[in-house]
């Protein structure tokens, strides 16, 4: 087998071992609807015990149709244990405003560090949606 495949598989494998956030709400092609309150459910996952200290974390809203990241939330990250069985997850309201209607992606953006490490690292998990004008909902 080629070496390059295996060390290319090798390293996803452990980006994908990192990713440590993932976002359960709003589902995969959502509606939503513009000056209304939108819940962005984070999870935090199990990193394999890789000990990071959380730096925050941004939630945007892309339009594809401007292409432009918004940004609606700018903080930090304390997700909690909300029942024995599930990750912890921490729940941002948001009210989306000024975004084109159509097609978008919610975007999470997780900055960490970990322990004995310096470098700054991010991971990011996004969802589709569809943007809707008040008018058009009502
Ligand atoms: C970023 O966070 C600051 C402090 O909480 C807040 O004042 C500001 O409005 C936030 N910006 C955005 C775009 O969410
Ligand atoms: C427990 O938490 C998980 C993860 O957030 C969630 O999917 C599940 O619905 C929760 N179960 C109950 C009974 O609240
Ligand atoms: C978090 O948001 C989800 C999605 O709206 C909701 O089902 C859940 O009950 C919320 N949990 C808490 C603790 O706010
Ligand atoms: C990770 O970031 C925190 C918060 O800024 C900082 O206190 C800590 O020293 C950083 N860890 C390392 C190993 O640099």
């Amino acid at each position: 087998m080629n070496i390059a495949i295996v060390l290319l598989a090798l390293i996803a494998t452990a980006f994908a071992q990192l990713r440590g956030i993932a976002i359960t709400a709003p589902a995969v092609g959502t509606d939503i609807t513009l000056g209304e309150r939108l819940v962005v459910k984070v999870e935090k996952h199990d990193t394999h015990g890789l000990p990071q200290t959380d730096l925050g974390i941004v939630i945007s809203i892309t339009s594809l149709v401007d292409k432009v990241a918004r940004t609606f939330f700018n903080g930090s990250f304390t997700p909690t244990q909300h029942n024995c069985t599930g990750p912890p997850f921490q729940n941002f309201t948001i009210v989306p405003t000024g975004i084109p209607t159509g097609a978008a992606d919610v975007t999470v953006t997780h900055f960490f560090n970990l322990t004995g490490d310096p470098a700054v690292r991010w991971e990011q998990d996004q969802v589709a949606v569809d943007v809707f004008s008040e008018t058009q909902a009502a």
